[in-house]
């Protein structure tokens, strides 16, 4: 199958964690010319660490065998890192393939998919296709999660799966660590929480955390994590959860593949850089995006207080012409996400990409 743009017009409305799927959600239509900077899908821009490109050097000319035996001590290793046991995590081909067995586990045509919406789509897209129910709430009014309102939601349909991603994507926003901790409280029956911390190494704000506390304490929580976005490696597809161990066991038969020795490799040894290479990608990323809100300020355009690597800018134009228009200029800004229509989710990127970012918006707008 190609992906042309009569593809893209004529296919159907995504379904799910297809390589196709992805490719539809994130096309906002026209040519792009040869230099574009790629701000539309929330990727490091930076390669993985040398660290890792070194590991998967050695390993790809043993490429041959399947490498099950390693594979122990790649969960015992990546649960280490969070102070788990190897039965604490399940590990897949990027953290959509272990979204996937969340959905498949825990909803169905009763029991809901209960998110805030606008919010990564792969998960209550898939559950639609399955034709198991999804709920979908306005977003708070700082662009987090309504805890409130999804508790409710669960309490009313006799359980679910409640999904907050924290920061959340497209907006950015996070939900805060007392927001977390009540709704772990008042968690209602049958229903599990999975918070999706695909880009939690970003934030910088104290008012958030991770909820791996709660896994360590046994509650009914799965969290999320990749190694597509800090890490660098979205190309190599890896990512985990980590759970109570009955949770992971339930999860563990919907997971589909093997992982990439050569992703097992480029993990392993990212994960031997310890936190150090996590903070200085964190910074850095903080700086750029610090820069850019700085200079929206002084251009009075307003924007969502962001702690993610992108942030939702407000053209106060509709960005189904808006995205075009910058990628006429080697501009790819994220697609349109409504009902923030005039909205655009702009990835952090290096220097140069955010000073041509900064030069094709100013032009667009005359600013
Ligand atoms: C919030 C969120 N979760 C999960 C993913 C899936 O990432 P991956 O499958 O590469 O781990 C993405 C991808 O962009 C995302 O934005």
């Amino acid at each position: 199958m190609k992906l042309t743009r009569r593809g893209f017009a004529g296919a159907v409305a995504a379904a799910g964690f297809t390589e196709f799927a992805f490719a539809q959600r994130a096309n906002i239509g026209g040519a792009a010319p040869k230099d574009t900077v790629w701000l539309n899908a929330n990727e490091f821009p930076d390669g993985p660490p040398a660290a890792a490109i070194t590991a998967m050097q050695r390993v790809i000319g043993e490429s041959n065998r399947y490498h099950y035996r390693e594979f122990n001590d790649f969960y015992k290793a990546i649960a280490a890192s969070e102070g788990l046991k190897g039965d604490q995590v399940l590990i897949g081909a990027g953290s959509s393939e272990v979204l996937h067995s969340a959905v498949d586990v825990f909803t169905s045509p009763t029991r809901p998919f209960i998110t805030c919406w606008p919010t990564f789509e792969a998960g209550p897209e898939l559950a639609a296709v399955e034709g198991h129910k999804v709920v979908k709430l306005p977003l708070s009014s700082s662009y987090a999660s309504d805890v409130k309102k999804l508790v409710a939601e669960a309490e009313k349909a006799g359980g679910g799966l409640i999904y907050i991603c924290n920061p959340n994507n497209p907006t950015g926003a996070i939900t805060t660590k007392q927001d977390l901790a009540w709704t772990v409280e008042n968690l209602p029956k049958n229903t599990t929480l999975l918070v999706d911390e695909a880009y939690l190494h970003f934030n910088v704000s104290p008012d958030t955390e991770s909820a791996m506390k709660y896994v360590h304490q046994g509650k009914d929580v799965i969290v999320m994590r990749t190694f597509s976005k800090i890490y660098g490696m979205a190309g190599l597809r890896a990512g985990f959860v980590a759970a109570r161990p009955d949770l992971i066991a339930k999860l563990e038969p919907y997971r589909n593949n093997v992982i990439s020795i050569v992703a097992v490799r480029a993990v392993l040894a990212a994960l031997d850089l310890g936190p150090k290479m996590i903070d200085e990608r964190r910074q850095k990323i903080a700086r750029t995006r610090g820069e850019l809100c700085a200079w929206l300020k002084e251009k009075k355009i307003s924007y969502i207080d962001p702690q993610a690597n992108f942030m939702m800018v407000d053209a106060k134009r509709d960005i189904k012409q808006m995205a075009p228009a910058l990628l006429a200029k080697g501009v790819a800004v994220g697609r349109p996400f409504p009902p923030y229509n005039t909205m655009m989710r702009v990835t952090i990127g290096t220097d140069a990409d955010m000073a041509k970012f900064r030069g094709a918006l100013s032009e667009t707008l005359s600013v």
